[in-house]
């Protein structure tokens, strides 16, 4: 199966620490696969309206929604480049996480089923020094990959403020090289170990 890389920034600024830490690991694909950069910030979606247990959901048929869940439903590879928020990921992000529960429940989408099997990677940058700080956002990852029965590539992680900061992390930028060439699992949530 050919694979289609969807990249989804998730930064409130362009040309951030997180776009230049996914552009270098994407630079590694294999010429052929499919790659296609999306921003969460130049696609804006409604804020999330929870809406599951009284109506149906209708298929968005246009806008930001529409994109983004087609996007979503063609990537057999989907990377979260989002920044480190206040430890979690960006508020852009999580809206978009927020629409899966309404896709979810999407006549005619087959969310769950199509996503499964499919890999979930991040990709963030943060200003702090010790990378555990950034726990949150993995977990919200993770557990978001095993709640849809997908595999988890795991979280590159690269340190910066500053746009272009990352650059000077050559143990980001090294490690960037190899996080595509992985096999990824299928994800597990913690107490399933
Ligand atoms: C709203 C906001 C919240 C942030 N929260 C954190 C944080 O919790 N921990 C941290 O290490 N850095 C934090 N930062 C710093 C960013 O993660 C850092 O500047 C990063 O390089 C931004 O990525 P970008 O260049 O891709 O936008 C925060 C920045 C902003 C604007």
């Amino acid at each position: 199966m050919t694979r289609n890389f969807l990249f989804l920034l998730g930064s409130s600024r362009g040309d951030g620490n997180t776009e230049l830490l996914a552009r270098r690991a994407a630079e590694q694909l294999p010429p052929g696969t499919t790659r296609r950069w999306l921003s969460l910030a130049e696609h804006p979606l409604p804020d999330f309206e929870d809406l599951r247990h009284d109506s149906d959901h209708v298929r968005p048929s246009e806008g930001p929604a529409a994109l983004l869940l087609d996007a979503t439903l063609a990537a057999t590879d989907l990377i979260i480049a989002s920044p480190l928020y206040w430890y979690s990921v960006s508020a852009h992000t999580k809206r978009y996480l927020d629409h899966w529960s309404g896709w979810l429940r999407t006549p005619g989408a087959d969310f769950r089923r199509t996503m499964a099997g499919r890999t979930l990677w991040g990709v963030t940058a943060l200003a702090h020094a010790e990378e555990e700080v950034a726990e949150p956002l993995v977990g919200t990852l993770n557990h978001t990959a095993a709640y849809m029965g997908m595999r988890f590539g795991g979280v590159l992680l690269g340190n910066g403020s500053r746009p272009g900061d990352i650059l000077a992390d050559s143990a980001a930028m090294a490690r960037a090289k190899a996080f595509f060439a992985q096999e990824p699992p299928l994800a597990r949530f913690p107490y399933e170990d």
